[in-house]
């Protein structure tokens, strides 16, 4: 990661953190971008902030654990007040394309029932279409052949993706399709056909879910809101 995107990063991190209040419950993003705003509130509760918060990984529950960060599981709640977390895309609409870092099944659990879900980025992160960036598709294993080729069936190129050799597993231990579609005209069509194919858990397109996409520009900041 190069200075420019390190900072955009932080300052998006640092933002983000000031919409946190005593005793929400708030979810934790998983990823890079997700980290500094851990690592900030980190600090705030060393000062006194006092919140429950739900990690999307273990990546980031080990981060938040390592923090003294109080934490519970998504069972112990019906609704989340707000959560901070990276994205790969984002487009006009707020919509995003998630799952670079393979946690979108618990990324997403923890989008659906959040009030306020802030997304922290660089400015690379912003998109006039979704689909540069490859839909993430976590699937059972079993099925992932399968997955490849109906996703093949309308008009995709999936892949089953690799980490140091081997298939990358996630925390469930399913695998992750990434799934090319060029530029995506319509991300609600897509991502409704991806759901709709037997095996797949869980796709990377965050529709509608987004209510604040806070980003660093150079030393400035930028937000957009739906
Ligand atoms: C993990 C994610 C991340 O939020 C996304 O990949 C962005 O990561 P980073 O902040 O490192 O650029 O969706 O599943």
């Amino acid at each position: 990661m190069n200075d420019k995107i390190k900072l955009e990063k932080k300052l998006a991190a640092k933002e983000a953190v000031k919409h946190i209040k005593d005793k929400q419950i708030v979810g934790l993003g998983t990823g890079s971008t997700a980290y500094f705003a851990i690592a900030e509130i980190g600090e705030m509760v060393k000062n006194g902030l006092k919140i429950n918060a739900i990690p999307t990984s273990a990546q980031t529950e080990e981060q938040a654990k390592s923090l003294n960060i109080p934490l519970i599981s998504i069972d112990d709640v019906d609704k989340i007040d707000v959560t901070i977390d990276g994205t790969d895309e984002f487009d006009a609409k707020l919509n995003l394309i998630k799952g670079g870092g393979g946690a979108l099944l618990k990324e997403k659990m923890v989008a659906k029932i959040t009030k306020k879900q802030i997304i922290i980025a660089d400015s690379s992160k912003k998109v006039e279409k979704l689909g540069a960036f490859k839909v993430p598709v976590e699937v059972l294993q079993f099925t992932s052949d399968y997955v490849c080729k109906r996703i093949e069936d309308f008009g995709g190129k999936g892949r089953i993706r690799r980490k140091d050799g081997n298939y990358f597993l996630t925390d469930e231990k399913n695998y992750i399709i990434d799934a090319d579609f060029g530029l995506i005209e319509n991300p609600y069509e897509v991502s409704d056909k991806l759901n709709n194919i037997e095996g797949v858990v869980c796709n990377g397109l965050f529709l509608d879910l987004a209510d604040i996409v806070i980003i660093g520009n150079g030393e400035e900041i930028e937000i957009f809101e739906r």
